[in-house]
């Protein structure tokens, strides 16, 4: 297994609250990793350290090898146009048009020219079925299209690593599946590499290759879906099982 994504007892708090406590994770190149949690555990946390957004206390984070914890912004900026990143709330530009925010990361990065962005843009507009919206504002959208711009807008660089925060969260079932096919596409066809945050079960278990647990600020577990099933960790169960785990049996 080659490691795409390796964090190393990564530590990381905010004044008092110890948010990441010893992190340790491997995410290997063309794998689809699940990461559940409960909220305000320090799931975005560690997306956001992916790609130097925020920076660990404590411990090492590498991408593809490289040790990029003490990075410096123009090595950042190289990661970032091959990890991209999927907002959980989205983070849209209200001021453009959908195709202009799906372009951004092409423009600002300077990834192609021009005359090579409309068919990019366009692309990945109609392989979330948003190619009727593209003039529209984002405002002007449903949450469910909103999800689908954002998830344009990560993918139109054609990133080698997808983090994803939430993708199908707030969506209705039909929506959600087209989003974890998405996801699933984008790993058989362009082999991309995959952190999945999210509270959805079903969307867990039809896009995970493997699944972690962040609880108390470690990886409580990590193993397949059907180890997740059988797991004897309470919490987990109670997630996997959608019922509201009892703190006192942890
Ligand atoms: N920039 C920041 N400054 C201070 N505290 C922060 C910052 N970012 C995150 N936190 C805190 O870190 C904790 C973890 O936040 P995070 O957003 O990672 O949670 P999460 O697991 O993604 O939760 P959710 O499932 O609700 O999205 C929270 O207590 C949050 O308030
Ligand atoms: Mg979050």
């Amino acid at each position: 297994m080659e490691a795409f994504l390796e964090y190393r007892h990564i530590h990381k708090r905010f004044g008092d609250n110890h948010v990441l406590d010893g992190v340790s994770l491997t995410v290997a190149r063309g794998e689809t990793m699940v990461i559940l949690g409960g909220s305000g555990t320090g799931k975005s946390v560690l997306l956001k350290l992916t790609i130097g957004l925020l920076e660990p206390d404590k411990g090492h984070i590498l991408v593809e090898g490289n040790d990029v914890t003490s990075a410096r912004e123009a090595e950042w900026m190289e990661v970032r146009k091959h990890v991209s990143y999927m907002f959980q709330w989205g983070a849209l530009f209200d001021s453009m048009s959908v195709y202009d925010n799906v372009a951004f990361p092409l423009r600002e990065r300077k990834l192609c020219g021009e005359a090579d962005v409309e068919g990019r843009v366009m692309e990945k507009l109609s392989l979330v079925g948003l190619e009727a919206a593209k003039d529209l504002s984002p405002s002007d959208l449903s949450g469910g299209m909103r999800k689908r711009v954002a998830l344009a807008r990560s993918i139109v660089m054609e990133p080698r690593c997808i983090l994803y925060d939430e993708p199908t969260s707030g969506l209705d079932p039909i929506t959600s599946d087209s989003i974890n096919r998405l996801i699933k596409r984008m790993q058989s066809v362009l082999g991309v590499t995959s952190v999945v945050v999210t509270h959805d079960i079903q969307s867990m278990f039809r896009v995970a290759d493997r699944v972690a647990f962040l609880y108390k600020g470690r990886m409580a577990f990590v193993g397949t879906p059907e180890e997740a099933r059988s797991a004897d960790h309470p919490m987990l169960r109670g997630f996997i099982e959608g019922r509201e785990p009892n703190e006192s049996e942890s």
